[in-house]
């Protein structure tokens, strides 16, 4: 099982395929001191570095099931990546990671794109339960999470990492049935 290539339209943003266009946009918005606090990016963060996420770890992804990488597209110039991750199509669970550019942020874009992409994995591909992890100190990536409708499940302590080191990460998901509520 594999996510099929697509792109999906939201309120004023797109996800679609990673282009080879988007390394310039994706190398500066991954040099940006908050991105690389809350995610083990390579740092010093360098074009090569997105070149081989448009060209090697994204098809990769795809490829093995694994998941799907999106850019988050606003007035055609990518304003942030949002992914599934860590699928198992058995158990029918997945994961959703995501940033946003410095020059993307303040409007909510991580939580609509999670919320838009969750339900393209529930509605349209079986899957059960979406899962999005954030570390205790990162507040807007919690806010995001909840504005996506997530609900926090709890914290998982010292379950993730970051450069300064490991940290907790608050639980949420997002089940097929809190679709029909
Ligand atoms: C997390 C991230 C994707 C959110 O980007 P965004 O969608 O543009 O988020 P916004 O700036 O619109 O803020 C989202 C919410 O957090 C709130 N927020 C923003 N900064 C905050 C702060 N320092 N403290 C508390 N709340 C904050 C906003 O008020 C907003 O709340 P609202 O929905 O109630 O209005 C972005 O900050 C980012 O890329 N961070 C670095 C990478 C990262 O942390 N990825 C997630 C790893 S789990």
């Amino acid at each position: 099982m594999s996510f099929p290539s697509a792109t999906i339209r939201g309120d004023g943003f797109v996800l679609r395929p990673l282009s080879h266009a988007d390394v310039d946009d994706i190398t500066a918005a991954c040099q940006d001191a908050q991105t690389l606090e809350w995610l083990p990016l390579p740092r010093p963060y360098e074009r090569r570095h997105a070149e081989g996420f448009v060209g090697e770890i994204a098809p990769a992804a795809q490829e093995s099931g694994r998941g799907i990488v999106f850019a988050v597209e606003v007035d055609e110039r990518v304003h942030g990546c949002i992914d599934l991750k860590a699928t198992n199509w058995l158990s029918g669970t997945t994961e959703i990671g995501y940033w946003v550019a410095p020059w993307g942020r303040g409007r909510g874009l991580a939580g609509r794109a999670t919320r838009l992409l969750a339900e393209w994995a529930l509605l349209e591909h079986g899957l059960e339960r979406v899962v999005v992890r954030a570390a205790t100190g990162n507040l807007p990536s919690q806010r995001a999470a909840e504005s996506a409708g997530f609900v926090s499940e709890g914290v998982a302590r010292n379950a993730g990492f970051v450069h300064s080191g490991r940290v907790d990460l608050v639980i949420y998901s997002l089940v097929r049935d809190d679709l029909r509520l």
